[in-house]
């Protein structure tokens, strides 16, 4: 937990840890079934993030079940259960409770070799940093709730969020990297900040390279920023230099708190191409190199 990793790391012998996390939200779409399907993605993606394998997992469920139909929780659970087939993970148990909100979400144990750990804090300077899922879908998320995203971009979104960091966890692992996080609830800024801080390095940030859904920056320019856009900002502007030039839409997007986000890879810059051409092969096409990591100034980013 010290370098605030979002999972804990328990060594059981000197070739076994198991990796433990826990996550789980309210709704962010409205299709119960593909809900499911992502809390999944979202829980199982501290353990792919540290390059570990998520072997079982136990459902959460928060159900109103006065209000709302239980066939909405059938859907829920058989969305989960079908990406944890997908994923190679066994339900194992679980619990549920009755409550005014729906929240639905897993706990996740996975295995990893201790000496094979990837955390957040390896990152060393000269390092290429690659980033594997677009931003921008906290943004996308609220216009759902405004009810202003048509379906085609609720479909688009909703289809990155499902999809698993299985395959960009597996291939950095047979590169060998030196750091990564996922990109979840403090937004790219706030993850890549902690990425800089725990690693004692300092990351310059090409904006133009990073890869982000259009229509979260039109949405932003209306002002459908979620409340923990601002916060991230909040918390995180002192630690982040962003050249003035950078449009506020792009701003927003790099503080925009991502559910079910990519991952952060930091390695070295003679394997970051290599890397980045597996990744495209193995359909995890928006991957991309976003920048890389610098001596100076220690625990900032630095956009530009
Ligand atoms: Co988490
Ligand atoms: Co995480
Ligand atoms: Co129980």
């Amino acid at each position: 937990m010290e370098t605030r990793d979002d999972a804990g790391v328990y060594k059981l012998s000197d070739n076994l840890a198991i990796i433990q996390t826990v996550d789980f939200f309210t709704p962010i779409v409205d299709d119960p079934y593909m809900f499911g399907q992502i809390a999944v993605v979202n829980a199982l993606s501290d353990v792919y993030a540290m390059g570990g394998k998520p072997l079982t997992a136990m459902n959460l469920v928060c159900f109103p079940i006065q209000s709302v139909d239980i066939s909405v929780l059938k859907d829920i659970l058989r969305g989960g259960i079908d990406k944890m087939i997908e994923a190679k993970v066994a339900l194992v148990g679980g619990h549920s409770i009755d409550d005014t909100e729906l929240k639905y979400g897993l706990s996740v144990t996975g295995t990893i070799h201790p000496k094979r750990l990837v955390t957040n804090s390896g990152a060393r300077v000269r390092d290429k940093l690659i980033l594997t899922k677009p931003l921008g879908t906290g943004i996308i998320s609220t216009a759902v709730k405004a009810g202003v995203a048509n379906k085609k971009t609720i479909a688009k979104v909703t289809k990155y969020m499902a999809k698993l960091n299985d395959q960009a966890s597996e291939l950095m692992q047979e590169v060998g990297v030196n750091a990564c996080t996922d990109i979840t609830g403090f937004g790219f800024l706030g993850h890549t900040v902690q990425l800089a801080k725990n690693s004692q390095v300092g990351i310059n940030i090409d904006v133009t390279a990073i890869p982000f859904f259009p229509e979260a920056g039109e949405f932003a320019k209306q002002g459908l920023c979620p409340a923990g856009l601002h916060r991230n900002r909040e918390f995180y502007s002192p630690s982040v230099r962003i050249t003035p030039a950078v449009p506020a839409h792009i701003q927003d997007i790099l503080y925009d708190p991502q559910t079910s986000g990519g991952l952060l890879i930091s390695l070295s810059p003679g394997k970051a191409e290599s890397l980045l051409d597996r990744l495209h092969q193995a359909g995890v096409e928006d991957a991309a190199i976003i920048g890389e990591v610098v001596r100076e100034p220690s625990g900032v980013v630095t956009v530009r």
